[in-house]
């Protein structure tokens, strides 16, 4: 099946929309080949909604940014540095176009498949909607690998629909983090995960 992010050959229509978050408007431009072309998808949206946004500082890495709503919208409300990755070279021309278009600055969008480009780099929070339609080993990539790139107390934020199999990733995690769900809605799951301290003590002692 072909991916929205094959799109070296899809002719680009790119196109403006609005959206309110938070009592703030952003606008954003969208383009043939990108997820979720005609608006903020609602998984997107409810993942940011469910962050604990007062509370966020440091690193921020936005996985699989796409036009860049997720580092976009939380940079005008957090005081942060942002990292943005994703392997899709017409997402991150739009994102660099979407973050001038709402008036933020230094977000650092790169051209990455997963955390390749990264380095070691570690960050307090990561972010993602991942890319269900790359299929499983690459949406488990992500999210076990992000243990390489979380700093001790980091913490890594998704959200999954419950029929994209969010109940068998959490599971398939769970050797790595502990995961909470912190949001349920319309079937889609907000999960948080971060390292069971504790539990990594105890493994080292018996
Ligand atoms: C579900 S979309 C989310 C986009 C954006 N964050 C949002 O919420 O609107 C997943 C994104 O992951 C990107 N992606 C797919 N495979 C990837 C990979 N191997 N490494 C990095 N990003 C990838 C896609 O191009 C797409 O932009």
């Amino acid at each position: 099946m072909a991916q929205y992010f094959d799109n070296a050959n899809l002719p680009s229509n790119i196109k403006e929309f609005e959206t309110i978050f938070f009592n703030t408007k952003f606008v954003f431009k969208s383009d043939n080949g990108v997820f979720s072309k005609d608006k903020l998808d609602f998984g997107t949206r409810l993942l940011l909604e469910s962050l604990p946004i007062k509370d966020m500082t440091g690193d921020i890495l936005d996985l699989g940014c796409g036009y860049g709503v997720v580092s976009i919208i939380l940079s005008r409300f957090v005081n942060a540095s942002f990292d943005a990755v994703d392997v899709n070279r017409r997402a991150l021309h739009l994102s660099e176009m979407n973050m001038k278009l709402n008036h933020v600055s230094g977000i650092n969008y790169i051209e990455s498949n997963c955390y390749e480009a990264l380095g070691d780099k570690k960050y307090d929070y990561i972010i993602t909607n991942p890319p269900i339609r790359a299929g499983k080993e690459i949406v488990y990539k992500m999210l076990r690998e992000a243990k390489e790139h979380l700093k001790e107390n980091g913490r890594l934020f998704f959200v999954m629909r419950k029929d994209h199999g969010a109940k068998t990733a959490i599971r398939d995690i769970s050797d790595i983090y502990n995961c909470e769900i912190i949001c349920k809605e319309k079937g889609f799951f907000v999960i948080k995960c971060f390292f069971d301290w504790q539990l990594v003590f105890y493994v080292i002692i018996i």
